[in-house]
């Protein structure tokens, strides 16, 4: 049985030309500084960004969390939305590792901050009861808000007031790739009013392994440090970095038909009764839907789907699909027709 699955853009597998420049990198002790492929991939992130600087990393995790580690000093305080992967699914790490306290907002339905609940979330200065606000972490797409996209406008806002108030914005960017094509804004917008950010290679770009911190100088000196002391030094890291170069020149534009299939999905699942969707909210590459439950339960779909060669993720109480390069249109109506028989299948046992 060929499996479509829908549980991530990670799952997606590097394209020839990453395996080509993979196998004839060239190579150097990149601890020291000396690999010439990451050298001209940190150069290529920065440049793309318009930060001055960039720093291979081995994952979104890490380079999230040298974002804060870097940013922040113990009993410090961050601001995150609520639906962050920072604080969902990154397994406490400015906690446990940086001594870091996270203080939750709340996040709009495509993932974007109310900056007037922001500037509220900062804590007042001097005061020996309260912790310093010295980040606030904003997620551009917002994977559990619909993988919604934040606007300059969006980021700008809370820039603004993190600047009045002497505080840093960490972007985890992760997705910004979908951000920008979707609103076909260069990359460098979109980040203009951020001072530190990550980017995942290994989502929709399909690079097998890596992520870019990106910051000025000082910062990623500064993050360079943390990144030894957590063991992310790699020595002959262009291997990892050949790729990604693949993924920045070649790999960005076509995140475009990620987003029209799943534009397809949507259709598709707002004709399945008992199905409940809302297609207005899907902009990018994720989608979310629930399952009626005077049909089933969730669980029992997911793994009905499961059984017939269909992968999603049930994710806090709602379905996730997440469309990438090895999802056509062909595995979309295929996923359709096997989620509305899946649905058949649990109403009638
Ligand atoms: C929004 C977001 N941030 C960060 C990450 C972490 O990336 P990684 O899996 O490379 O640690 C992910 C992973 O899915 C993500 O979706």
């Amino acid at each position: 049985m060929n499996v479509i699955d829908l549980r991530s853009d990670t799952v997606t597998l590097p394209t020839d030309e990453m395996r080509k420049a993979i196998a004839n990198a060239t190579l150097g002790d990149d601890v020291s500084g000396e690999d010439p492929t990451v050298n001209k991939l940190e150069k290529k992130a920065a440049d793309l960004t318009g930060k001055e600087a960039a720093l291979l990393v081995s994952s979104g995790t890490q380079g999230n969390l040298i974002g804060i580690l870097a940013n922040c000093q113990r009993g410090d305080e961050i601001i995150v939305g609520e639906n962050a992967h920072i604080f969902w699914n990154e397994s406490a790490g400015a906690a446990a590792l940086g001594g870091v306290q996270t203080h939750l907002v709340r996040n709009q339905l495509q993932g974007a901050l109310n900056p007037s609940e922001v500037s509220s979330a900062i804590r007042p200065k001097g005061n020996p009861h309260f912790p310093p606000t010295s980040l606030i972490c904003l997620e551009n797409t917002q994977n559990m808000s619909n993988g919604g996209v934040l606007t300059v406008d969006d980021t700008k806002a809370i820039w603004d007031i993190a600047n009045q108030n002497q505080i840093k914005v960490h972007l985890d960017g992760a997705r910004i790739f979908n951000a920008a094509v979707y609103l076909e804004t260069p990359v460098k917008e979109l980040v203009k009013y951020t001072d530190t950010l990550t980017f995942c290679l290994s989502k929709g770009l399909s690079a097998p392994v890596g992520s870019l911190l990106c910051g000025d100088g000082d910062f990623i000196t500064k993050a360079r440090r943390w990144r030894k002391m957590l063991g992310g030094g790699m020595r002959q890291a262009g291997i990892i970095a050949a790729a990604g170069i693949v993924a920045l020149d070649s790999m960005i534009e076509r995140l475009r038909d990620d987003h029209t299939t799943a534009l397809r999905f949507s259709d598709g699942l707002s004709a399945i009764p008992g199905i409940i969707h809302d297609p207005s909210t899907v902009q990018t590459n994720i989608l979310f839907f629930d399952v009626d439950p005077t049909i089933g339960t969730m669980s029992k779909f997911v793994g009905e789907l499961e059984k017939m060669g269909v992968r999603v993720h049930s994710v806090y109480g709602r379905i996730r699909l997440v469309t990438h390069r090895h999802i056509t249109q062909k595995e979309v109506d295929i996923a359709l027709e096997t989620i509305a028989k899946a649905l058949k299948s649990i109403a009638y046992n």
